[in-house]
């Protein structure tokens, strides 16, 4: 989590890290700051959105040619000015922002404060930069070897970038579980936690490793791994379009995002699914084609969102490929010493490619012989790295804090690897084979088709959004949809919601419901349809309010239904693509009607860097 960006060249440092703030403010947002080299260190840092610093600082003369700022989500220390980064060392010469978490700066700070420094914040950042300055007046070396030096003590996971007064033409960064990319220009570098704030003035960026620490000059970029060897940087052609990262009309990227998803799942679709010729293509599932399907087991290891898609995948690749599925959350799994053999497949599943948890999970489980395949949109980022192999979900940035078409894209690609992998073990009939080809190559038809009931939802927005609670109850492939749509009206809305399978729900959830409670089927039609329909009528009994996610054509739901919401039919396997968009605009509403910042909802990030 959190935000850096830093610039070093000929323009205006100030407007070049504004922008780049917005654009990874959906990383952090509880307070922002920079820090610009001009006849000396000038910090200004203020509590709140980024928009709040920039008021801050109208009028102000802030011109620089070399800067860092950073938007932070706070781990140690309240969100406050005090505490927002930059920070500066004790003796006022150096700034630096840090991303991630020094785990044992607490023995750093014991050992500082008997040395007389007194700290003016209560985070781990401005430790760890007085533990520099420290070694660099004890050991009389520059920045570059005390970093180098204080980064061996260092326990934790960080990006670092500093500025010192003393070098005002270098910028200095280092990099271990966090990301940092570094765009390169004419006679000038960009740094930043992804591509977003660089694109605009170049498209050559190299993408930093762990142990690895960079010197940024105007014209000079030097990469060394901590041993103070040189690296040769590996720079590589950003594909992002700067319109892919910008609202187009939209009142928030959550809304955009949801309506992109015909295109995004279009183009997951794209180049890999040939119905003509009844053929899915994907280079890495078929280059390690014996890995996959002879495995004995398969883990889906992911956090959020990205676990309710592994919770989907495990329903299609146990009925397509017969291969037994489990389902971990990356942060028990990296815990819990889980036994692993080496036949073992291990699916990571991130939108983002940086989640901490998801990262060491798939660390741990390599040591020990596992083949990893990760399921990832952000090219190039860490987990896409890591992994033996892989397939991109191909949905473009995503912005708003909550996933919706990263997730659409995720069970799009999960599919297509199930049915390819099915197929290659004989494991599947033609007739189903051909068949799902065709209901996968129609979602993204199937999914315009319910964007138009964005009007509808909105109104069952204003006639639901002082719910106190919501229940969300679905069977079979709908289960993790209904978990998915209890998450995202909590994350947008924060109404607490609860996702339950449907029959369970009569062990618990069912003493909570009475008229005040909007309960929420995901009842399309599938195999349990008969079931689902003795759920609501239990509900109804008790007098809840039913809103039902129904397929076209369904006489028997509505009838019973408070509310309902039709989407197309289409087969089980495929319908949790289409399922879950009605519940990502529902939450998007009650969050828009509640006069929430949808974008940037309270103590989230997008991309959880932290443990
Ligand atoms: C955060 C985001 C979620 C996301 C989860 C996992 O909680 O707010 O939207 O699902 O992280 O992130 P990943 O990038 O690994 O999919």
């Amino acid at each position: 989590m959190c935000g850096i960006v830093a610039y070093i060249g000929p323009r205006e440092a100030y407007p070049i890290i504004l922008k780049g703030l917005k654009r990874l403010e959906y990383r952090g947002y509880d307070s922002s700051g920079v820090a610009l080299l001009n006849h000396g260190l000038h910090v200004y840092k203020k509590k709140g959105k980024v928009a709040d610093l920039e008021e801050s600082l109208v009028g102000k003369n802030l011109h620089a040619h070399a800067g860092i700022g950073h938007t932070r989500w706070a781990t140690h220390g309240e969100p406050s000015d005090r505490n927002a980064h930059p920070h500066q060392s004790a003796n006022g010469k150096l700034a630096m922002i840090h991303n991630g978490i020094i785990e044992n700066y607490a023995q750093l700070k014991n050992e500082l404060q008997k040395k007389g420094y007194v700290f003016k914040s209560d985070t781990d950042t401005e430790v760890l930069l007085n533990f520099i300055e420290d070694i660099q007046k004890n050991n009389y070396c520059g920045l570059e070897e005390a970093v180098r030096i204080a980064l061996r003590r260092v326990v934790g996971a960080y990006v670092i970038v500093l500025l010192d007064q003393d070098n005002p033409d270098t910028i200095i960064a280092a990099r271990k579980g966090s990301p940092l990319v570094i765009g390169v220009g004419k006679g000038e570098h960009f740094l930043a936690s992804d591509a977003s704030p660089i694109i605009e003035y170049t498209k050559e960026a190299v993408y930093v490793n762990d142990y690895e620490l960079a010197i940024l000059r105007p014209d000079e970029l030097i990469l060394k791994n901590l041993g103070n060897e040189k690296l040769t940087p590996f720079i590589q052609k950003l594909d992002l379009e700067l319109a892919a990262i910008e609202k187009e009309g939209y009142d928030h990227f959550m809304l955009k995002e949801i309506f992109e998803q015909p295109d995004t799942i279009f183009d997951c679709l794209r180049g890999r699914l040939d119905v003509g010729n009844a053929t899915i293509t994907m280079a890495g599932v078929q280059n390690n084609i014996e890995h996959l399907k002879n495995a004995n087991r398969i883990i889906m290891v992911a956090c959020g969102t990205s676990w309710h898609a592994g919770l989907i995948a495990e329903y299609i690749f146990e009925e397509l490929c017969r291969i037994p599925v489990e389902v971990e959350y990356a942060s028990e799994f990296r815990y819990r010493n889980p036994v692993i053999h080496k036949g073992d497949v291990i699916i990571a599943i991130s939108q983002s490619g940086e989640t901490a948890d998801t990262i060491v999970a798939i660390e741990k489980a390599k040591e020990q012989g596992a083949f990893i395949f990760g399921v990832v949109n952000v090219v190039g980022s860490s987990i896409s790295r890591i992994a033996d192999a892989g397939a991109y979900t191909h949905a473009g940035p995503e912005i708003g804090v909550a996933s919706t078409k990263a997730f659409t894209a995720q069970l799009v690609v999960l599919a297509l690897i199930a049915l390819k992998i099915a197929k290659e073990k004989n494991a599947i009939n033609d007739d189903r084979y051909v068949h799902l080809l065709n209901e996968l190559h129609n979602v993204p038809e199937k999914a315009k088709a319910i964007l138009p009931m964005n009007e509808h939802i909105k109104k069952l927005a204003e006639k639901y959004k002082h719910a106190k609670d919501a229940l969300y109850l679905g069977r079979g492939y709908n289960f993790p949809v209904a978990l998915e749509g209890a998450l995202k009206l909590k994350e947008i809305s924060y109404i607490h919601a609860e996702g339950y399978a449907a029959a369970e729900m009569k062990h618990g959830p069912i003493a909570l419901v009475d008229e005040a409670l909007p309960v929420v089927f995901v009842a399309t039609k599938d195999s349990c349809h008969e079931k689902i329909v003795s759920n609501i009528q239990e509900i109804k009994a008790r007098k809840g309010k039913v809103i039902a996610v129904v397929s076209e054509g369904d006489d028997v739901i509505p009838k019973m239904s408070d509310d309902i919401i039709t989407v197309p039919e289409a087969d089980e396997l495929v319908a949790p693509m289409l399922s879950v968009i009605p519940l990502q605009l529902f939450a998007y509403h009650i969050g828009v009607a509640k006069g929430l910042d949808v974008d940037k909802p309270r103590n989230l990030a997008k991309s959880v860097t932290v443990e």
